[in-house]
């Protein structure tokens, strides 16, 4: 049951990953109320049709949108999408300077739409997104932040749980820092079950080796590229990520994700969003002070700092 009675999430942006977002809410049951706005028209209004015809299979939740920006309206939750994607090869940083503009062009009307809302940044790359945006509205950043690696993390507990034959409900790594290649998993404080990841066995065998963590937080940092290599862009793990965001908001849940938000006086790092384990709840996302890292961590996460800040400050 979602703790805000009525409660409805608008997806921004009405392409593969808006629309895969609305499909995975629907699914989920992530919102009494789904709205989906593009301001192409006959675009939104075919994905919202389509949609709306298997709500008969989608319990509780219903589908409504278009290209009026009154769709918003009344949303708890808006999920920003719209903009370029990635093609193959091309980098998120690279999409940067024209979704940036794009976000800056629309925020203004979301915000007169729906003033209350919280707002999760999509859109690549969105922990430099989320930077410009905190600061174009003037909302704390707990009320606007980014997916970040949510996605991420469920990439690696899927190759981690693969690889130790457990469920990846029972894998608690995370991937933090920027969503994007500076990304890195925090292995000092990974564990399968109670298992430090390292000491992890099959057959009495270790299954975690060094190089092997390495290899696999390779696969998980290049994953998007090689799925757009064969499909175009990605769309089903990013709209799942991002309805499992919706929900914690909107159920008021208190979950440890991954969200990127700013940061300010975190382990030093300042005035950069990046991916750290967080709390989500109605509120917003809160970044948790107390999560341990490794000096070599710490590094790795200033390294991610400074590429957010350097591309954030070449957009202002
Ligand atoms: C990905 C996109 C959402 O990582 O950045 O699939």
């Amino acid at each position: 049951m979602t703790v805000i009675e009525n409660s409805k999430l608008t997806v921004v942006g009405a392409g593969s990953v808006g629309s895969s977002t609305a499909y995975a809410a629907l699914i989920r049951g992530s919102a009494r109320h789904v709205a989906l706005y593009d301001i192409a028209t006959a675009k939104v209004e075919a994905e919202v049709l389509d949609l709306a015809h298997g709500t008969q299979f989608t319990g509780s939740s219903d589908i409504v949108g278009g290209s009026d920006i009154s769709v918003v309206e009344g949303s708890h939750v808006v999920v920003i999408t719209a903009g370029a994607k990635q093609n193959p090869g091309q980098t998120r940083i690279e999409l940067a300077g024209v979704n940036a503009g794009i976000l800056k062009t629309m925020l203004p009307q979301l915000l007169e739409a729906a003033p209350h809302a919280i707002y999760v940044i999509v859109t690549n790359p969105c922990d430099v997104l989320t930077v410009l945006a905190r600061e174009d509205t003037g909302l704390p950043p707990e009320r606007i932040f980014a997916s970040g690696t949510v996605l991420d993390t469920s990439r690696l507990r899927w190759k981690l749980g693969e690889r130790a034959g457990v469920s990846t409900s029972s894998v608690h790594a995370y991937i933090v820092g920027e969503h994007g290649d500076t990304e890195f998993p925090l292995w000092s404080k990974a564990t399968i079950g109670t298992v430090p990841i390292l000491e992890w066995e099959t057959d009495g065998h270790p299954r975690m080796t060094p190089d092997e963590l390495d290899a696999i937080a390779v696969d998980v940092r290049d994953a998007a590229y090689k799925v757009i290599l064969g499909k175009g862009a990605t769309n089903y793990a990013i709209g799942l990520s991002s309805a499992r965001i919706v929900e914690a908001i909107l159920r008021d849940e208190h979950a440890v994700m991954p969200v990127s938000t700013v940061l300010h006086d975190y382990h030093g790092i300042d005035g950069v969003a990046l991916s750290v384990p967080s709390v989500v709840s109605a509120s917003g996302a809160v970044p948790i002070r107390e999560t341990p890292f490794s000096a070599s961590e710490l590094g790795l996460l200033r390294r991610s700092a400074d590429a957010i800040r350097e591309v954030a400050a070449s957009l202002r």
